[in-house]
């Protein structure tokens, strides 16, 4: 089982694996800001809803140690304001990176002034901790949830990367994929690339072969000819925001396979922890959608594939509403056919 330093506390610093450098190098980076750790998520040296919510709260911390060096600053808040914003706004899809900031915003008054950053750092840690566990728990709830065969075998398609390079460690579909390789004798995952920024064929497929899961990578629009020859018995994907209705925001090109998946009659299930669900946004259509650089469509590995002066469009993530959810998977547990009423009612679980 991988867990990879996605976003941790070393030295007094925040360390994370630059993902820009897979799958060809493991290279790890340290930063000593809130803008540094800001700069880093837009710059994708991580990314993942979960990730870059952890990312932030170190990046809170190490903020807040850095400010205290010379003492502790008379106003926390104020203090702490730019860097927070720049935080807030390095992303704007994935609420984890709000959620994060937002959990972490209390502690910035009252107690001890001298204690901030300790206070920041413990809580940072926790979230990351929590992260790791409530993947754990998603994972074991979407094993358990997927269909058995009459061969204990199973072929599951994967989206992006919601692995353990996506959160603080396991993954929220890798998760359900790593758990179903105990329920299962075989499971067989098929990884879309990803188109433009390829985190299936670069992130997905290097980290489940680290972990010996067999995985086949495929593009992106093969996907309806193998549901169509009974090749995918469930899909899975992560999110990086649920709106209060049960829409799921996700990679581009997730909303496509819910469509396939429901033509097919195939299962189609979204992991995600709580702290990807906003109760605060309606519906999918309230979910602002990031758009990219044109060069991430025009360019293939540096070089120009299209042609000269074409108009384009990247949208970084799109929309699957919740008819097309056959199931979401969290750390409470799994909810069939989500709608408004169950998803408030995740939140009054203990
Ligand atoms: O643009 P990215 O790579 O940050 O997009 C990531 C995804 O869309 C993931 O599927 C999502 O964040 C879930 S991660 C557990």
């Amino acid at each position: 089982m991988s867990i990879f330093d996605v976003a941790v506390w070393k030295d007094g610093r925040v360390r994370m694996m630059d993902q820009r450098a897979l799958p060809h190098e493991e290279i790890y980076l340290t930063f000593s800001s809130a803008q540094e750790v800001a700069g880093a998520i837009r710059a994708m040296v991580v990314r993942g809803a979960p990730a870059i919510g952890c990312a932030a709260a170190f990046g809170m911390a190490v903020e807040a140690f850095r400010l205290a060096a010379n003492g502790p600053p008379d106003n926390w808040p104020a203090a702490m304001a730019p860097g927070m914003a720049a935080l807030r706004d390095s992303r704007p899809t994935a609420i984890n990176l709000v959620w994060a900031l937002e959990r972490l915003r209390p502690l910035l008054e009252g107690g001890e002034p001298d204690r901030v950053p300790d206070r920041l750092l413990c809580e940072a840690e926790a979230i990351r901790q929590e992260d790791i566990e409530s993947c754990r728990s998603m994972g074991q709830f979407g094993a358990d949830f997927l269909p058995m065969t009459a061969d204990r075998t199973i072929a599951l398609l994967t989206h992006c990367n919601a692995g353990a390079l996506a959160t603080a460690g396991y993954g929220t579909a890798l998760g359900v994929i790593r758990a179903a390789t105990h329920r299962f004798e075989q499971v067989r995952v098929y990884a879309s690339e990803t188109r433009p920024y390829l985190q299936g064929a670069r992130l997905t497929a290097w980290e489940l072969l680290k972990d010996g899961i067999d995985t086949t990578l495929i593009t992106d629009g093969m996907a309806g000819h193998l549901m169509s020859r009974g090749m995918v018995q469930a899909v899975v994907v992560g999110a990086d925001r649920v709106a209060a209705n049960g829409d799921a925001a996700n990679k581009i090109g997730t909303y496509p396979l819910s469509v396939l998946a429901h033509r097919h009659q195939i299962p189609f299930l979204v992991a995600c922890p709580l702290s990807t669900i906003d109760l605060a946004t309606a519906t999918g259509a309230d979910i602002p959608i990031e758009e990219r650089p044109a060069e991430e469509v025009t360019h293939c590995l540096g070089r120009r594939t299209a042609a000269q002066g074409v108009k384009v469009f990247n949208p970084a993530f799109d929309v699957t509403p919740a008819a097309l959810i056959s199931a979401l998977v969290t750390e409470k547990g799994v909810v069939t056919a989500p709608d408004r009423e169950k998803i408030a009612h995740l939140f009054d679980m203990p």
